[in-house]
């Protein structure tokens, strides 16, 4: 039996949380094993916020060292950077005229980022979910593993294979969301009741996870909690001690009720500690490892180069199936490239 196809990114605006890890990296090391994977470095989509475009290409390189770095691993998974491969620009725009604006202006990310971005409300950032659903579709990808946040978009992209095959005949697999783990939903550790952001302005709200232990300690023992001093797990009225409780089961592997347990009759200041210690722990590896790569970018060019070939015969396929179906003429010259580059 073949193996099911996993797609999946992450936004090259460097910076990675705490929760891009337990929300996506962490769970894509352990899917190497069982499933063909794809994980695409996405620089196209960080267009839509303004961004000092000197920055851009480091970030990007950045991030498959980060990746690398993690755990992900070249022989077995393809990694490649998103604009390598113009398919998914191609494809998106396709996309975009079988996408109504009413789904659009429903998605609660557009919502959130226009509202934090009133001078810079452009078209990308409205259409950037069918860009996601075309780096999805190009792939035949039967699983997404991505964050909680992410969900709506999925079934953005569900609805627009559906559709698709609807109106010409089968063409795209329907992608399932693979939303997994206590941490599919990381809070900020001074919001703990907003996601853990990237771009979060709130000091301290963040564990980046290029943070050096003395700062991961320090932001933990900062953590907003409450004032009943219970380790217990409870969303609605103890939202901060709840999320670290999820980040610490998330990396140690223990049951919230195995965790309520260990921390019966300590404080909170007891297990932040504990919290931050496991994470420090957890990080350690992957931050050693990627200081080596970063600054290796041979190695990184030969991972990004052999990933855009093998994803450009994927995504090629895809689009010229999707181009045969609509009708649009498919150069011949394309297939030749695609061809010679099999033939490598
Ligand atoms: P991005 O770059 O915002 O986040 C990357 C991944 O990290 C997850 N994540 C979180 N998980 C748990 N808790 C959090 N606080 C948290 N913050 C982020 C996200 O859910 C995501 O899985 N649009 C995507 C990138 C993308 C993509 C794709 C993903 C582009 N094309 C195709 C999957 C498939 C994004 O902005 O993720």
């Amino acid at each position: 039996m073949s193996k099911k196809i996993i797609l999946s990114g992450i936004q090259a605006t460097g910076n990675l949380t705490l929760g891009n890890y337990l929300g996506a990296i962490n769970n894509w090391k352990k899917m190497q094993e069982d499933y063909e994977c794809n994980y695409m470095i996405a620089d196209l989509h960080t267009l839509t916020i303004r961004n000092n475009p000197e920055n851009l290409r480091k970030n990007t390189l950045n991030l498959l060292a980060l990746y690398i770095s993690a755990g992900i691993n070249p022989e077995k998974s393809n990694i490649f950077i998103q604009s390598h491969v113009a398919e998914h620009a191609e494809l998106a725009w396709i996309l975009n005229c079988y996408t109504y604006m009413g789904e659009l202006s429903r998605m609660t990310q557009f919502k959130d980022k226009s509202a934090k971005h009133a001078d810079n409300i452009n078209s990308g950032l409205f259409t950037y979910p069918v860009l996601m659903a075309a780096d999805i579709l190009l792939y035949q990808a039967d699983l997404v593993p991505v964050g909680e946040d992410q969900k709506q978009h999925l079934e953005l992209t569900r609805d627009l294979a559906e559709r698709f095959n609807s109106i010409y005949g089968e063409t795209f697999k329907v992608p399932e969301p693979f939303i997994q783990g206590v941490a599919a939903r990381v809070m900020g550790l001074q919001e703990p009741t907003s996601k853990m952001s990237k771009s979060s302005s709130i000091p301290n709200d963040s564990i980046f996870l290029n943070d050096e232990p003395d700062v991961i300690l320090k932001k933990f023992k900062k953590a907003v909690t409450d004032s009943e001093n219970i380790v217990r797990f409870d969303v609605k009225e103890k939202p901060g001690i709840s999320n670290l409780i999820s980040i610490y089961s998330a990396i140690t592997g223990k049951t919230k009720q195995d965790i309520e347990k260990e921390f019966e009759g300590k404080g909170y200041g007891d297990f932040k500690v504990a919290v931050a210690e496991a994470v420090i722990e957890e990080l350690k590896p992957m931050q050693e490892k990627y200081k080596e790569l970063k600054d290796n970018p041979d190695y990184l060019e030969k991972i990004y180069k052999t990933g855009a070939e093998k994803a450009k015969i994927i995504a090629n396929k895809t689009l010229k199936d999707v181009y045969e179906k609509i009708r649009i003429s498919f150069i011949e010259e394309r297939k030749y490239e695609c061809l010679q580059i099999m033939l490598k």
